[in-house]
This record gives structure tokens, C-alpha cells and sequence, in this order.
């Protein structure tokens, strides 16, 4: 996980929102970053230092005088160190004093020294965002290259519904994740993964469908951005929530995803198709619920289109640059039947997995897969949480580029 190791500073400014960083660092803290905090005298005002210095176990520097009787010029040493420097929350005031290079403060010294990228996650008052300072400065930030993360709309301290509240933490660790990741190892590549089990519909209520739950190919979405990919996710419905930072595509039918994955194909360098797609639809859909009736009640089912063989027949061979991946999930024979798809499919490397165990494949949130390339000996990896598997899986890929494009 590409948290883990990474140093952190994370400022933190004098708003409400504040009691929610201390959970933002403690997230961090999880996931392997060290985290310097710096909090403003406002944010003093809002929670005390300790939280924050229990939790990273580090000090926590407010003080930019105090600092540098303590250490050589603290803000200095912190902007160096960090690999990507967070403000959560953000108030207007910090916003505005970062735009216009003001260092009166650790927090603000530090942005102007740091050459780390800025992750910023406003929050304040909906008429303080909507004014058109904020938004001008804000949008100044953006063109400089900042990542602003929400804010996101709902109740406010005020009392007020609308827009300025700190988003979720997930979504300013996942904004944190992509920064930290854009030069990765498949920066600038666009990577188009589908996921999630598709829906054949019967009638208006009812649909076939699989028990694939989407989580292997959102982890790989996930994943995907971290590794600096552009994403596109063509996902059929899943329970999961949506992806920070990707480009979502909803389909429900074998035929709605094929036609979002053959659109995109000439705009794509890297296609996972992590989907159960069907295999069979009903041949007819009726146009009201069907009613029950006395005795059997017959299905006839049509086969749907196998995208993957679509994506092959346009394929002019492993010419055109692209990296295409399969999965195989099988209950027997999973090497052979494997093989068998690898080649029958044209693709690039085929992730196997036995879906029979009862700890691998559907409904869980572990897998245990085998990658086979064209040439070359199967690998199988162990048994891993499908976060792991995906970047096993990506960092393949990254390989599989490299050796194609040099
Ligand atoms: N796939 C696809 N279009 C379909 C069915 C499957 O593109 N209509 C893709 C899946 O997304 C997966 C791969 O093909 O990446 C293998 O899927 P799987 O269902 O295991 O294989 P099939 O080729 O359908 O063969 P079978 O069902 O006979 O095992």
C-alpha cells in the first residue's frame, strides 16, 4: 500500500472540522505513514494538541518561534521531509493566505517551502465557499497543480444545508493516495477495468445474475489510480461504494458493458476485464412482472456476447501496444481450462482463480490466484487480501509494459 512509509505532514486549521483529523492521522498512522502534524493557533481554539501527538507519536508543532529555538528552522526540515503535505480542514483564511505565498504561520512557512504535493480538503460555511474570492482561489490552487478534495454538501456547524463540509476521511486518504502515487508505475497509461457480476434482466423486477460481489475489480480500480493509472471502471451494480479519483461507468447487461468497453477501446492502453460477465441472457424479457402460475415455469436462455472476444477480433496482434487481461474463475481443472482461455482469448496475462474455495473468489475478501502470461511458467501468489492481489496483478502489467514499450 503506497501509505506505507510515506511521510506526512498534515496541517491542520482552526475550523469545526478539526475533531475529524484526528481520525484522518490516526487512518494514516494505520496504514504505515509517519505524520508530522502542524496544527494553526485557530485550530487550537477547536482541539488541543494531544490527540494528535498520542496518536502519530510524534510532537506536534504549532509555534513557528518556539520551533526554531527547538530545532533548526522547523518548517524548513518539515517541508523537505514530507512527500506530500495534507490540510484537513481547510478554512477560507489558510486558502487564501497559501494563494498569495503569506508565511505567517508554521503551517503557511511550510506550503511555501515544501515542493511536496498539496492534497487540501476545504471546509467552512456554504456562503464563505460560494464567495467568488474562494472560489477564485481555490480554483488558483487547482491550476498550480493542488489536489482539492470536496467539500461535500450536507449540515453544516451553522445549522445550514449545503456545500462546506470536510469530506469523509476515506475520501481524503484516497486524494492522498492518488497524489502520492501520480508518478507511479503506470503513470499517464489510461487502464479500463470492468467489475462486478452482470444482470440479465427477466422482467422489470427480476434478473439472472452471479454472485460476483465487484471487490476484486475495484480493488484493482483502486489500485489502478494509486499506480498512477487514468481509470475508467465499466462496472455492473455492486453494493460497493464508488471509487475517488476514477472514472465511473455504470452498465447492468453483458451487452451495455460491451458496448462501454469497445467504445473506449481505442482510448485504451491497459483493459482488466475483472467482470462475471453472463454468459447466457433469457431470450425474451417480458415487459410486465411475470406472474406465477400453476406447474413448471421454462426459461430458454441466448448466449450474450463474449466482450473479451470482441476486444481480440479488433485486435491487429500484441502489435498494437495494448495490455489486455482476462480472468478465469474456475471450479476444475483450473491450469488447464486457464490456458485454454489465455490463448483462445488472445490476452496478455490471465488471472486464475479456483472460485470453489471457500476463502478465494466470490463474496470475500480474499483470493487466491494463479497469473499465466502466453510464455512463461504459471505464478501462483498466495493467498491474499484482494488489495494485495491487485497491486500483484498491476505491478505485472507494469512489467508487461515496460517489456513492450521499452
Ligand atoms: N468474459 C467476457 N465476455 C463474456 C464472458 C466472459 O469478456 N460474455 C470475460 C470475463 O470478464 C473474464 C474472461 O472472459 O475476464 C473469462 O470469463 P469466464 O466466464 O471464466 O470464461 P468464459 O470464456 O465465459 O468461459 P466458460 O464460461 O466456458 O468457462
Amino acid at each position: 500500500m503506497i501509505l506505507n512509509g510515506a511521510h506526512v505532514v498534515l496541517g491542520v486549521t482552526g475550523g469545526i472540522a478539526c475533531y475529524k483529523a484526528v481520525d484522518l492521522a490516526s487512518k494514516l498512522v494505520q496504514a504505515g505513514a509517519t505524520v508530522d502534524v502542524i496544527m494553526t493557533e485557530g485550530a487550537t481554539q477547536f482541539v488541543t494538541p494531544l490527540p494528535f501527538q498520542t496518536i502519530t507519536k510524534r510532537p506536534v508543532s504549532i509555534d513557528m518561534f518556539q520551533l526554531l529555538r527547538d530545532t533548526d528552522m522547523a518548517h524548513i526540515s518539515l517541508s523537505a521531509r514530507a512527500d506530500v503535505l495534507v490540510i484537513a480542514p481547510a478554512t477560507a483564511n489558510t486558502i487564501a493566505k497559501i494563494v498569495h505565498g503569506l508565511a505567517d504561520n508554521l503551517l503557511t512557512s511550510t506550503v511555501l517551502a515544501t515542493t511536496a504535493p498539496l492534497v487540501i480538503a476545504p471546509a467552512m460555511d456554504a456562503d464563505m465557499w460560494a464567495n467568488p474570492v474562494t472560489a477564485e482561489n481555490v480554483a488558483t490552487l487547482r491550476r498550480r497543480g493542488a489536489t482539492i478534495v470536496g467539500p461535500g454538501e450536507g449540515r453544516l456547524a451553522s445549522g445550514r444545508i449545503g456545500a462546506g463540509r470536510l469530506v469523509a476521511t476515506e475520501e481524503i486518504l484516497a486524494a492522498i493516495r492518488q497524489t502520492l502515487g501520480r508518478n507511479g508505475p503506470l503513470a499517464g497509461l489510461r487502464v479500463v477495468i470492468s467489475a462486478g457480476g452482470t444482470q440479465e434482466p427477466l422482467d422489470p423486477v427480476r434478473h439472472v445474475g452471479n454472485r460476483s460481489s465487484g471487490r476484486m475489480g475495484y480493488a484493482l480500480a483502486e489500485a489502478a489510480r494509486d499506480y498512477g493509472a487514468q481509470v475508467t471502471l465499466v462496472t455492473a451494480p455492486t453494493g460497493l461504494p464508488p471509487v475517488y479519483g476514477v472514472d465511473t461507468v455504470p452498465v447492468r447487461t453483458a451487452a451495455e458493458m460491451h458496448d462501454a468497453v469497445i467504445d473506449r477501446l481505442d482510448a485504451t492502453d491497459v483493459l482488466i476485464m475483472a467482470a462475471a460477465v453472463a454468459d447466457y441472457r433469457p431470450a425474451h424479457t417480458a415487459e410486465h412482472k411475470i406472474k406465477k402460475q400453476d406447474g413448471e415455469l421454462v426459461l430458454r436462455l441466448e448466449r450474450t456476447v463474449d466482450i473479451l472476444a470482441a476486444v481480440a477480433k479488433r485486435r491487429t496482434g500484441p502489435a498494437d501496444g495494448k495490455i489486455i487481461v482476462g480472468f478465469a474463475a474456475e471450479t476444475e481443472n483450473l491450469l488447464e481450462n486457464a490456458r485454454d482461455k489465455l490463448l483462445r482469448k488472445r490476452l496478455d496475462l490471465l488471472v486464475a482463480n479456483d472460485v470453489s474455495a471457500s476463502d478465494s473468489g466470490f463474496e470475500v475478501a480474499t483470493n487466491r490466484v494463479t497469473l499465466l502470461t502466453p510464455d512463461g511458467a504459471p505464478d501462483p501468489l498466495p493467498l491474499l487480501p484482494k488489495e494485495e492481489v491487485a497491486e500483484r496483478i498491476l505491478d505485472r502489467v507494469a512489467a508487461l509494459w515496460r517489456a513492450s514499450h521499452g
